[in-house]
């Protein structure tokens, strides 16, 4: 059933999701950050080129829209998906959003890791991910936190990520 034949209650038309993802750090892998190759002796692991940040978003997407989770739609036993740039899984999911009849407006979202710093690519990610997705930049928050020394993250052995985006009914069509 479309989000229109729901009735136009506004309850009927947002949706949230959320997503989280996790990486090992390794060296000798880029660290890319939504779709942003940032300087780092250590980067991330993983059968695409883990992107911890858009996998997290992907996630987010497709949950507020109830389709499922990246595994499903991007399975890591898929060699077609090896070395492939998270961003193609981040437009895929909003594709299929839309095709339900839904459209992003606003995404939130952490990166956890240790080092290096991250301020200084936020809007270079900012924007990656506005590009990528067609909306404002001002819909795309991108917020950075360590993990005090503790746990694998504050170790510097993974890179975590988690995401909040709200979906609204396209009322253009
Ligand atoms: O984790 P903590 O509260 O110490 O982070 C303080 C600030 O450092 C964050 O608000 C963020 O702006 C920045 N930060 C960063 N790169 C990281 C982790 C945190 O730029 N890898
Ligand atoms: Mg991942």
């Amino acid at each position: 059933m479309s989000p229109r034949s729901r009735g136009t209650s506004l309850l009927n038309q947002i949706r949230t999701g959320i997503g989280w993802d996790s990486h090992r750090l390794v060296r000798g892998r880029p660290l890319i950050l939504g779709g942003v190759s940032v300087p780092s002796d250590l980067g991330l692991e993983g059968h695409s080129d883990a992107d911890v940040l858009s996998h997290a978003l992907t996630d987010a997407i497709l949950g507020a829209a109830a389709l499922g989770d990246i595994g499903m739609h991007f399975p890591d036993s898929d060699p077609r998906w090896k070395g492939c740039g998270s961003l193609i899984f981040l437009k895929h999911a909003q594709q299929l959003a839309a095709a339900k009849g839904y459209r992003l407006v606003n995404v939130d979202s952490t990166v956890i890791l240790e080092r290096p710093k991250l301020k200084e690519y936020r809007e270079a990610i900012r924007r990656s991910l506005a590009e990528a997705l067609e909306i404002e930049m001002d819909c795309v928050s991108v917020k950075f936190k360590t993990a005090e020394q503790v746990g694998p993250v504050g170790e510097g052995r993974t890179a975590e990520s988690q995401a909040v985006v709200t979906l609204a009914a396209d009322e253009r069509g």
